[in-house]
């Protein structure tokens, strides 16, 4: 089998969900002051969901893969290969792949993390797609989960209003006909400093600061001409052009960065599954909610083409070309 292919997809979200109003009005009674008008305008986010105390990545990771599983036809134990992206993991270690697969019942196959924050998920598709296309893997298990709620400060208006959390997940299996197309990520680690969350666990305490820190402007204005660069070089691996383009799958951060990647890559709008709106940006988990919104609306459908691209914090950034 040449190839790896996407054979089912899922997502979950947390059942507490806030609308610009809702958090408007939690962050004025801490005398936070920040507006729909202010949100909506500068991203396009509408509202979020937010998980309750007490569950984890890996619980909102499992909702999502039981969904992808049942979508692909396959149960947790023909799955031999586990993939989360998260940048919100339950523990320090183990990852929470190995807590994912225990709480699926699919032990025994390969499991571990990929951090690579907002391209998480790219980056976990496209090992995956290595692993499977070399015959390590035959049906792997590609989740993107987070709390970034978790990780927020709710006294920094300029972040917290952005991010939510949830899960998505596809199956990924071995295939005769072709499924992922290409791939293309990248980093560069001098950007550190414009998106992280710089603390860390030593002797027994947090020493730094443990919440999101970020220059939002800063991160505009690279994550704008990095997408472009890294879905060319996907298009250009594939020997396809923009015009091949069915669905444009991308990193839900902010409609106005959707929105210019779709003007440099002259698609339209309505090639653009957009769902920052109503998730805002769940970093790692936000491509495959996308994409399994789109599925499930029956928008996006078997044998088209689509392009998933993200970018965040390393800084990583990343493309992925693939037929449904
Ligand atoms: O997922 C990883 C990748 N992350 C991203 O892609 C995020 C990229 N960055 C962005 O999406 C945008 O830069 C933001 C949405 C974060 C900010 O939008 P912006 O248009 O770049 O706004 P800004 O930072 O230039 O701030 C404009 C004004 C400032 O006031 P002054 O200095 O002009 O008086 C801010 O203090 O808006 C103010 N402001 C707010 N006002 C009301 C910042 N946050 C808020 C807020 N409510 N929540």
């Amino acid at each position: 089998m040449k190839y790896s292919r996407i054979t089912g997809t899922g997502s979950y979200l947390p059942p507490r969900r806030l609308t610009n109003a809702d958090l408007v009005a939690e962050l004025a009674a801490k005398g936070v002051e920040t507006s729909d008008e202010w949100i909506v305008e500068r991203t396009g986010i509408r509202a979020r969901h937010f998980a309750a105390d007490g569950v984890f990545s890996s619980d909102l990771g499992m909702e999502a893969a039981k969904k992808a599983l049942e979508a692909a036809g396959r149960s947790a134990k023909d799955v031999d290969l586990i993939i989360v992206a998260t940048s919100t993991p339950d523990m320090v270690f183990p990852s929470t792949a190995c807590i994912l697969q225990n709480k699926l019942g699919a032990n025994g196959g390969a499991a571990f993390d990929v951090q690579a924050v907002c391209s998480g998920f790219v980056y976990a598709l496209a090992v995956a797609d290595s692993m499977v296309k070399t015959g390590a893997a035959k049906c792997a298990l590609v989740v993107g989960a987070e709390i970034f709620s978790r990780i927020l400060d709710f006294n920094d208006r300029t972040t917290c209003v952005l991010f939510g959390d949830g899960a998505g997940a596809v199956v990924l299996e071995a295939s005769d006909t072709p499924g992922i197309l290409s791939s293309d990520l990248h980093a560069d680690g001098k950007h550190v400093s414009i998106l992280c969350v710089p603390g860390h666990v030593s002797g027994g305490a947090i020493l730094g600061d443990p919440l999101l820190k970020m220059d939002g402007q800063a991160v505009f204005k690279l994550a704008v001409g990095l997408l472009e660069s890294a879905a060319r070089a996907t298009l250009n691996k594939a020997n396809l052009t923009e015009a091949d383009i069915d669905w444009l799958v991308p990193h839900q951060a902010n409609i106005r960065i959707m929105q210019s990647t779709a003007r440099k890559l002259k698609l339209s709008m309505d090639k653009v599954v957009v769902t920052v709106d109503q998730h805002g940006n769940t970093s790692a988990a936000s491509i495959p909610l996308a994409l399994d919104a789109g599925v499930r609306s029956g928008q996006v459908k078997p044998g088209q083409t689509l392009l998933l691209e993200g970018v965040g914090g390393g800084f990583t950034w990343g493309a992925l070309l693939l037929i449904l």
